[in-house]
């Protein structure tokens, strides 16, 4: 079934919306209870299409799941005997390969294919190799999938060449059943790495050190059950904030950590918008125009790729010329191709932007090419005058839950219908 995202723009938002849950903690966490010797109960997951994913894939796998979105999902992994995850089912979302090394972990044992999700650069996963194999697993890829087969897992030291999130994740699951203790130097320092690492703990593994960038893994041989609540949603929350500001309105997002949002909020004050939070809320006011700002992804604490679009798409309106340089993944500046359809002014040449603000964008058919261009488009289309036509909108649902009802909430006039 196609559909598109209809967006008529410029009404300015405002009100209060509560953030989902972490997709990026989400789709690391329901892999980890793979780990665990007893059920598991995760809760404040977003009901999105990557965590309906990975419940069917768990569901293949044997695990008994209990899903009511919303509220909570119970994971009993123990009738668990498979480790093969098929192509259609390992393609159906990125994070497919923390089931490599949850599947380590829980059974020595483990068959994927080569994931999908966005397409946004070559996205490598060296680095997760290397990384089992120093804990004494055997890898092979051959038509395009990945065997991994350990007869133990001992602990071992793990030099990362890059920060690398999924690396980091991976490596950790499968060193949380190793014997002896695993140390990830150079690891990737995201909140959502620092709650995977309160999840496991939670069930019993001894991981140290997470949110820095030398995490020490002492592995246990049973991990007991757990109810655990996944952290907010960061990438949601600078969307929204972007979103209020693109539209000059005055919105206040609540359940969210003002502390994982310092890159953005600083950016957002340079480019004169009014931030002010407390202690799980953010509020985002525009009360004039928006001065141009220059910016790099990087990773955690610094700008994160994954608001480096919606970012972009704020800057296309703001005065004078920003210059986004993006570092993380060399093909996340397609969505400025897009939205130059609507009237922005852009330059890029590699992995760098060259917005020259102008006055007004326009309403125009546009289509998502991944998850945040999907995002980036609707921040285009909010600020747009006349109407925007998003195509391919499935993108933005593997990462936002009902984005079109929090958008609506706020005084948006989007909605979605089916074509064809
Ligand atoms: N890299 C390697 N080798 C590896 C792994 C990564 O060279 O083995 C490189 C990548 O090519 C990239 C950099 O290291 O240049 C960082 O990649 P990373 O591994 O950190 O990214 P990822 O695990 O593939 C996760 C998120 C992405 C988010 C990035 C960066 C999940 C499922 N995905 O991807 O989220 O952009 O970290 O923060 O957690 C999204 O939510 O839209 C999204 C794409």
């Amino acid at each position: 079934m196609k559909e598109r995202m209809l967006i008529t723009g410029g009404n300015p938002l405002e009100g209060e919306v509560r953030v989902s849950g972490g997709k990026n903690t989400a789709v690391a966490v329901i892999p980890a209870v793979l780990l665990c010797d007893e059920p598991c109960t995760i809760e404040n997951l977003p009901d999105i299409e990557d965590v309906r994913a990975l419940v069917d894939i768990l569901r293949a796998l044997g695990a008994k799941v209990t899903y009511i979105p919303g509220e909570f999902m119970t994971i009993d992994p123990r009738p668990v005997e498979a480790f093969q995850i098929g192509y259609r089912d390992s393609q159906r979302l990125r994070a497919s390969y923390y089931l490599l090394g949850a599947l380590l972990g829980r059974c020595g044992h483990a068959e994927v294919y080569f994931p999908g999700g966005c397409e946004i650069g070559s996205r490598p996963i060296d680095q997760h190799l290397k990384g089992f194999n120093a804990l004494g697993v055997e890898t092979e890829t051959h038509g395009g999938r990945i065997t991994a087969m350990a007869k133990e897992l001992t602990g071992s030291d793990v030099f990362f060449d890059v920060a690398t999130v999924g690396g980091t994740i991976n490596v950790m699951l499968a060193a949380a059943k190793a014997k002896g203790t695993t140390i990830l130097y150079n690891a990737a320092k995201e909140p959502h790495i620092v709650d995977l690492a309160n999840f496991l703990n939670s069930m019993g593994a001894k991981v140290k050190g997470a949110g820095t960038d030398v995490i020490r893994i002492r592995g246990t041989q049973y991990l007991h059950g757990a109810t655990y609540a996944v952290i907010p949603d960061q990438i949601e929350t600078g969307t929204l904030m972007i979103a209020a500001a693109a539209t000059r309105g005055d919105v206040t997002i609540h359940g969210c950590i003002p502390q994982h949002m310092e890159a953005l909020t600083a950016k957002l004050l340079e480019m004169g918008v009014k931030v002010s939070d407390s202690d799980d809320a953010i509020r985002v006011r525009t009360l004039g125009g928006h001065r141009a700002v220059n910016f790099k992804t990087q990773v955690y604490p610094g700008f994160p790729t994954d608001l480096q679009q919606p970012m972009s798409a704020l800057l296309t309106t703001a005065r004078g010329t920003s210059i986004v340089q993006e570092t993380i993944f060399e093909q996340r500046l397609k969505h400025l191709d897009e939205i130059a359809r609507m009237g922005a002014r852009v330059r890029v040449a590699g992995r760098m932007a060259i917005i020259e603000g102008v006055p007004q964008l326009y309403g125009a058919p546009v289509t998502c090419t991944d998850l945040r261009a999907g995002a980036a488009l609707v921040v285009a289309g909010l600020m747009a005058k006349g109407v925007t036509e998003i195509y391919e909108p499935g993108y933005i649902d593997r990462g936002y839950e009902q984005i079109e009802v929090k958008l609506r909430s706020l005084g948006a006039d989007i909605r979605r219908e089916v074509i064809d």
